[in-house]
Formats: structure tokens, sequence, C-alpha cells
């Protein structure tokens, strides 16, 4: 029987994990992770991930062939497949900070690796990784405690938040890269219980390593594309939705990911577009950096950009005046927002002295002011008295659509929830200032019925 151990019991490894567990019942799968509150959130009925039919899959599988601990040299002992599935978060410090990927906890699960192995291991990227990583990895193993020997394997993770068991269910494709045929069919023999042989790709390591990078730095090139053509659009009154449509259709450019938007968010986009950036400029590739670079800066300014609009609408002050944000998350069907364009848009609305009424059905309420504090925060982590006063008298963290609106001048809706849809507005209508606005970041209401009832509307990237 393979025993697989999986370090990180986060968003990609409690779901890949649940998945694996789920389809190869004869396969032994442990998940562990040194935050214990995050462990026994899995062992739990809430678990720490809000993923549509995640819960259905772990609860099936724990205590059967699926195991959540902080047992963690245990399981690295008994594993026979090692993947690592720790965070890589953008360094805020020393060399290559704000640029950077973090590589300490890799390294630090490298170095437990290396002291808990007997045996022979196959240690399995799962975070993403600068390309060249495995490099690094394979020489901190080399330095075995127990004289383990091992091979190391790139297997990057590409599903998305709130669609994760669907995307892991049928993958566009695995990818796999590694050195020894061997190992390499191992893991293979693994994904190939519920993954059709011909969408598992095999490449070498830093092929693995460089295309998982690649992959998001293409989607937010995507994201920032069409986000540019919203602006242009807004002062030669085309439509960006129809421009979409219109290009969309051809397959060379294909419809999906043309969605204009107040901006992308996720862990992950930025991060790793940054660490590509800097991979970059450390071979010398400085114009191969600025191009990527520039993905991101068009992001800052179409947040930016959307609070300008909504200040500059509302008669150029929003000061004192209720606002309702309905959404916090980074995209619909998560709980995660990391990066959430949510937190720069309030960030920058509270700077303009704005009462925020938010609600988001998902996120948890103190989340909504520790990612505010984060972010209004210098860099020894410590609040100004006037940002202080900001998030603790002027956010208000409500519990729906309608108490959000309540007395408010505007509502912006910044992250696509399929319930903001079907909202009651005659009766929200009916309960805010007037005129009332409605600044739709995501573009998902019935913008014409809103008119009806007397709502000023204003989209991305189109007049209404
Ligand atoms: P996460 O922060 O949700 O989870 C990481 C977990 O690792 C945390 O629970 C943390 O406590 C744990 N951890 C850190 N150091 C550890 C150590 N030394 N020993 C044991 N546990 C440790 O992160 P995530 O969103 O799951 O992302 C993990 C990796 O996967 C990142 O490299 C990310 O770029 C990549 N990725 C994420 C997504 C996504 O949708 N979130 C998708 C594809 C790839
Ligand atoms: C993204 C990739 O889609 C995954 O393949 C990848 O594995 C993952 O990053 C990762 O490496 O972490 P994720 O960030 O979870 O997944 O979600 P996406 O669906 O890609 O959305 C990212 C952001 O772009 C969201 O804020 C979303 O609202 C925005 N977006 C997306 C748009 O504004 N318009 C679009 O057309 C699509």
């Amino acid at each position: 029987m393979t025993k697989i151990c999986c370090i990180g019991a986060g968003y990609v490894g409690g779901p890949t994990m649940a998945m694996i567990a789920h389809k190869c019942p004869k396969v032994e799968v442990h998940v562990v992770d040194i935050n214990q509150a995050r462990i026994d959130a899995w062992n739990s009925d809430v678990l720490p991930v809000y993923e549509p039919g995640l819960y259905e899959i772990v609860a099936a599988c724990r205590g059967k062939n699926l195991k959540f601990s902080t047992a963690i040299d245990q399981a690295i002992r008994e594993a026979d497949i090692i993947f690592i599935s720790v965070n890589t978060p953008t360094k805020t410090f020393g060399a290559g900070a704000g640029r950077a990927a973090n590589l300490e906890y890799i390294e630090r699960c490298a170095r437990r690796i290396a002291e808990s192995a007997h045996g022979h291991k196959i240690v399995v990227e799962k975070s993403t990784l600068p390309v060249r990583t495995a490099e690094a990895v394979k020489r901190i193993l080399s330095a075995s405690a127990n004289g383990a020997t091992f091979d190391v394997l790139s297997n990057p993770e590409f599903l998305a938040e709130g669609t994760a068991i669907s995307d892991l269910l049928d993958p566009d494709r695995v990818l796999i890269g590694g050195e020894n045929p061997a190992a390499i069919e191992r893991l293979v023999d693994v994904y190939a219980h519920w993954v059709d042989r011909k969408k598992i790709l095999t490449t070498n390591l830093w092929s693995s390593e460089l295309s998982k990078l690649t992959a998001n730095a293409f989607l937010a090139q995507r994201v920032s594309s069409i986000n540019a053509i919203s602006a242009l659009c807004e002062v030669t009154e085309a439509n960006v939705d129809e421009v979409a449509a219109a290009i969309g259709t051809d397959s060379r450019i294909g419809p999906k990911f043309l969605k204009a938007s107040v901006g992308f968010g996720g862990s992950c986009f930025q991060k790793d577009i940054l660490n590509l950036v800097y991979l970059c400029e450390h071979y010398g590739l400085h114009e191969v950096a600025e191009y990527w670079e520039q993905v991101v800066k068009m992001n800052d300014y179409q947040k930016a950009r959307f609070t300008r609009n909504m200040v500059k609408t509302m008669f150029n002050t929003v000061s004192g005046k209720r606002l309702a944000i309905w959404g916090f998350a980074f995209k619909k069907d998560t709980n995660d927002t990391r990066e959430s364009a949510a937190i720069y848009v309030c960030r920058d609305l509270l700077r303009e002295n704005a009462i925020l009424n938010i609600y988001d059905p998902k996120v948890a309420h103190e989340q909504i002011r520790n990612d505010l504090r984060d972010l209004m925060a210098n860099e020894a982590g410590e609040l100004n008295q006037l940002d202080r006063r900001l998030i603790d008298n002027n956010v208000h963290v409500v519990e729906s659509t309608q108490a959000a609106a309540s007395g408010a001048h505007a509502i912006a809706i910044l992250t696509e929830w399929d319930e903001f849809k079907t909202a009651d507005f005659e009766r929200i209508y009916s309960q805010m200032q007037k005129p009332a606005f409605i600044f739709d970041g995501r573009n998902i209401l019935d913008h014409q019925a809103l008119k009806q009832i007397g709502f000023e509307v204003h989209a991305i990237g189109r007049r209404v």
C-alpha cells in the first residue's frame, strides 16, 4: 500500500489530498501542518477552507484513508511519497523584498524531511516555486541524518479556488517534472486512478517549475488586458463585455478569463508574477521583467481607478457617507480574501473618511478587520492613530446585503457572489439615501432593471 504524506494543510494541501484519498482508497494519505488550529478545523465539521463539494469528500474519507494531524516527523517516516504544499509568499524583507518568493517554509520542510526520513522517499514540490528550487531542495535533502535517499519531483497545482473540487476531479492536465523515470511513474500511477494518462504530462524539473509561474502570468495577463481595455471603453462608449464576447469567439483567443473586473486578487497571481519578474531580473533579462511587471501595475491601476470613479461620481466626496460593500472574498465561492481587490478599495474609501458597511457571505468578520489592519499598517505592523480610528469606527461588518445597504449612499459590488444578483433591489432602493448609486465592480447585475428602479448605475468598461 502506498503511503502519502503532505506537509501543509492549506487551500491546496487539504483539497488535493482529500481528492487523492477519495480516488485512491488503497492509498493512505496523512496531511500534516504546524498549525494546530488548522488541523483541528480539518478534523471538525467546519473545515478551514470553504470550497463547494469539499466537505462531502473529506467526511467520506476522514478516519479511513485520510488523516489530518501535527505529527509531522511520524508522517514523514511512514510515507513513500512526501508532498510539500506549504505557503511561498512574497518576501517582505531583505534582498528581493516585495518580489522574490520567501522560501523559508520550503527550506524548513526539506530540512525536516532530511532529519526524519529513512530509506528512500519521493519528495514532491506541490507549492509554486521559482524555477530551479528543486536544486536547493535536493542539496538540503542530500545532508540526510539517516542516510535516506530521495527523488525530487515537481508537481505544481493548477486548481482555482471556488472550483477546486471540479478542477481536481477533471483537470485540464496534471504536470509532473522529474529526472528519474521510475519516480515519475510512481506519481503518474497515483493520478492515473482517475485522470486520463494522456492528460498527465511529464517534463524535466525546470520546465515543470517554470510552467506553473508562466500559466499564472498568462491568466493574470488576460485579466489585466481586458481591464486595460475597460478603461478605454469607458471613455469611448464601447462596451467591454461586448468587446470581450466579440474577441472571445476567435478560437485563437477563446472566451475564458476575459471578464473585466475591479482587479484580480488571490494569493497567487501577483505573487507569482512578481516572482517571475525577480527571476528575470536575476538573470539580467530586464526587458522581460518589465513586460510582466506591467500586468501587476495595470491591476493596481484598475483597483485605484475604481475607487477614484466612485468618489468622483459621488460629487467628489464620500466623507461621512455610508457605503455598502458587497463582497470581500477575492472571487465567489471561497472564504479566501488574500490580495482581494476589496481590501484595497476599502482602504482607499476609508482614507476618504467613508463609513463602510461590509457584507460577505463566507468571510469571517474578524478576517475583514485583520485584512484592513494588515494593509494599512506600516512595515513594523503598527497602525497610525488615524487609520486605527478609521478601522475601529468606520468599519461595520454586517450579516446581509440588506443590512449593508440600509441608509447607504451607494453599493459597491466587489465580489461576484450569485446571491447579489437576486437581492430585493426595490426594497433596498427604498432604504437608501438618494441619489442611490450602484458601482458594479463585476458587471453581474441587470443594469437596465436597476435604472428603472431609480438607481444610478456605474459599471466596469461600459456606460449604463
Ligand atoms: P496556505 O497558506 O493556505 O497553506 C499553507 C500551509 O502550510 C499552512 O497551513 C501553514 O501552516 C503550513 N506550513 C507552513 N510551513 C510549514 C512547515 N514548515 N511545516 C508544516 N506546515 C507548514 O497556502 P496554499 O494556498 O495552500 O498554497 C500553498 C502553495 O500552493 C503555495 O506555494 C501556492 O502558491 C500554491 N498554490 C496555491 C493555490 C491556491 O489556490 N491557493 C493554487 C495553486 C498553487
Ligand atoms: C488561479 C489560477 O486560475 C489557478 O489555475 C492557479 O492554480 C491558482 O491561481 C494559483 O496558483 O493559486 P485562483 O486565484 O484561485 O486561481 O482564481 P481565478 O479564478 O484564477 O481568479 C483570480 C482572480 O482573477 C480573481 O480575483 C478573479 O475574480 C479575477 N478574474 C478572473 C477576473 O477579474 N476576470 C476573469 O475573467 C477571471
